[in-house]
């Protein structure tokens, strides 16, 4: 196995996020150059140190990829700055639940909406046609369980993740025969700093680390998935 992304560019969006962090340390341990894009300065600060002598091959650009004209305008920038782009995961997303559907209000479900379906069609809308005329490249887009698994209280994130599964599945019919190959991920709960602390008594143990669905990432975004497209991979764990 030969994952390797010397001279590459890949846009992690979210790329400092629990996820993210994870997936954008391993691009560049791999070699890539990695655009980030973020909210908080130092969360990408914190990124940047954690990278060490890498951080030479990382940017960090302050952009709401909710809104599809600063998408589009976020990947020119990166075209303009190492002149080309080669792979795109999408870590962005957010988290509503506990919530049954007749108390949901409107702006939550907006949120679930935006965070999780409008930055999925932005960031592919922006991406793919540089990948197409290209003929090559990758879009791994990070779904989750609950695209599939509609629990109780979740109405909002649930619909939000399975519509961002449509989105990727129809995007992965269009691009049959371009070269270029898109897959979706579905976590369940992740070990991330933020769960610990909203469930402290849970059994960390049980959950995948984002170093190991970091690993799934790469795979595949490289060449050696290249049999995998239009696919929707659980990484639960077995716990
Ligand atoms: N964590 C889990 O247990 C879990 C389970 C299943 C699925 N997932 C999915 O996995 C993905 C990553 O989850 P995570 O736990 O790593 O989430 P996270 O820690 O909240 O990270 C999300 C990242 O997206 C950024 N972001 C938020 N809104 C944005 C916007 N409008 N434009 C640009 N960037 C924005 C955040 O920046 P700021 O922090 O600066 O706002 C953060 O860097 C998400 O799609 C999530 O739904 C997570």
């Amino acid at each position: 196995m030969n994952i390797d992304f010397t001279g590459k560019v890949v846009l992690v969006a979210g790329g400092t996020g629990g996820l993210g962090r994870a997936v954008t340390l391993a691009f560049l341990e791999h070699g890539a150059q990695v655009a980030v894009t973020w909210r908080h300065e130092a969360e990408f600060t914190s990124l940047s140190s954690a990278a060490g002598d890498a951080a030479s091959r990382l940017a960090g650009f302050n952009v709401d990829v909710t809104d599809a004209r600063a998408t589009a305008a976020l990947v020119e920038q990166i075209l303009a700055r190492f002149g080309r782009l080669d792979v795109l995961v999408n870590t962005v997303g957010g988290y509503a639940g506990g919530i049954p559907l007749w108390q949901l209000e409107p702006e939550t479900l907006e949120r679930m909406l935006g965070l999780n379906l409008l930055a999925t069609y932005a960031l592919a809308r922006a991406v793919a046609p540089v990948l197409i005329a290209r003929k090559s490249g990758s879009i791994v887009n990070v779904a989750a369980k609950a695209a599939w698994d509609h629990a109780a209280g979740a109405s909002a994130y649930a619909a939000s993740k399975a519509a961002s599964l449509a989105l990727i599945d129809s995007l992965a019919a269009d691009l049959l025969g371009t070269g270029v190959r898109v897959n979706s991920i579905l976590p369940s709960i992740i070990d991330t700093a933020a769960n610990r602390s909203a469930m402290p008594n849970a059994d960390f143990s049980k959950w995948p680390k984002p170093e190991d669905i970091a690993k799934v990432v790469l795979f595949l975004a490289s060449d050696e998935a290249r049999v995998i497209h239009g696919a929707s991979v659980p990484v639960f764990g077995n716990g």
